[in-house]
């Protein structure tokens, strides 16, 4: 009675689910995001999440961060808001009330370092949103201080962990997670009540129910600084298209990798891809859906 699904992820999928923009749709209509991260040493994670969210078709991206980040990534994404936050050594603290409630969807997490203000100010947010809130980077190491705090949610969760973080998460090791990506994936997302996404060469999304698919793109090109900074803004667009959540991220996934891929055949190298050109790759992949 309880059987689970485990598929692929392939291209016809994406095809039959990803849904197009109407002709009378206005920026409301595709989602207000907000980003939450980034530190006067990571200024650019934020940046990078941002510009991959409007470009995978987000209507409108709020980047809160340190204040004093603002300006540098402000030139980077003209067409983002900005929520400035109080900092203390360069990071977001803890001091603060942060108005959530008018937003969509809520990614957050890259680039904030792992301060303990940091993550009771994060803990609070997760707490509190009411809407469908993805963690990923230092974000999934607060929460993996009190994991609670993700169970007792309400509205979907989505954690973005890679392997290293996978296991922090789980409090086991890397090798364990190597060993069986599947079962501790599944049992993870049954017993919190959340939507993982376990990244690596191929990608895993779990559902709550424990139902899994398994991306097919991407190459080692990705295994760099920024790849996973750049899926969370891709993601984060996703949610917020009304598609079902599982078709959502696994949309996501594909079109990073693809994006990827398409940029190694054609323009680039593994070598030299960088994430900022996945951004700008995303356009090849987007025209061949629509
Ligand atoms: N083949 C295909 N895809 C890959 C490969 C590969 N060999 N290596 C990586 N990827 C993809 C992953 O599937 C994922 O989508 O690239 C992305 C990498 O994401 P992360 O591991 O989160 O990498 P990164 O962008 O460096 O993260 C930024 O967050 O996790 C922290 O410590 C990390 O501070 C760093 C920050
Ligand atoms: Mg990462």
């Amino acid at each position: 009675a309880n059987q689970i699904k485990r598929n692929t992820w392939v291209e016809q999928k994406v095809r039959t689910t990803l849904p197009s923009r109407d002709a009378f749709s206005h920026k409301g209509s595709h989602g207000r995001g907000l980003i939450i991260g980034g530190s006067r040493q990571m200024p650019g994670s934020v940046a990078m999440t941002a510009l991959a969210s409007l470009r995978a078709g987000s209507g409108l991206i709020t980047i809160a961060t340190v204040k004093e980040a603002i300006s540098s990534i402000a030139q980077q994404c003209l067409e983002a808001t900005f929520l400035p936050l109080a900092s203390q050594e360069g990071v977001i603290s803890e001091r603060q009330q942060i108005d959530i409630s008018t937003y969509d969807a809520i990614a957050i997490g890259m680039g904030m370092g792992r301060k303990k203000d940091t993550g009771l100010l994060t803990r609070k947010i997760v707490a509190k949103a009411k809407v469908p809130v993805l963690i990923d980077a230092d974000g999934l190491y607060h929460i993996s201080e009190e994991l609670s705090v993700i169970t007792n949610r309400k509205s979907p969760t989505i954690l973005t962990p890679h392997f290293g973080e996978m296991a922090m998460l789980l409090d086991t090791t890397i090798q364990n997670v190597i060993a069986h990506p599947f079962s501790l994936a599944e049992s993870f997302s049954r017993k919190h009540g959340v939507y993982l996404v376990l990244k690596g060469p191929n990608t895993i999304v779990s559902d709550p129910e424990g139902n899994q698919w398994v991306n097919t793109t991407g190459n080692a090109g990705l295994a760099k600084g920024g790849s996973g900074d750049v899926l969370s803004g891709i993601l984060l667009a996703m949610i917020m298209q009304r598609q079902k959540m599982t078709e959502a991220l696994s949309n996501g996934c594909f079109i990073h990798g693809k994006a990827a891929d398409n940029l190694v055949v054609k323009k680039h190298s593994e070598q030299d891809l960088l994430a900022t050109d996945v951004i700008k790759g995303l356009a090849s992949v987007f025209r061949t859906f629509s």
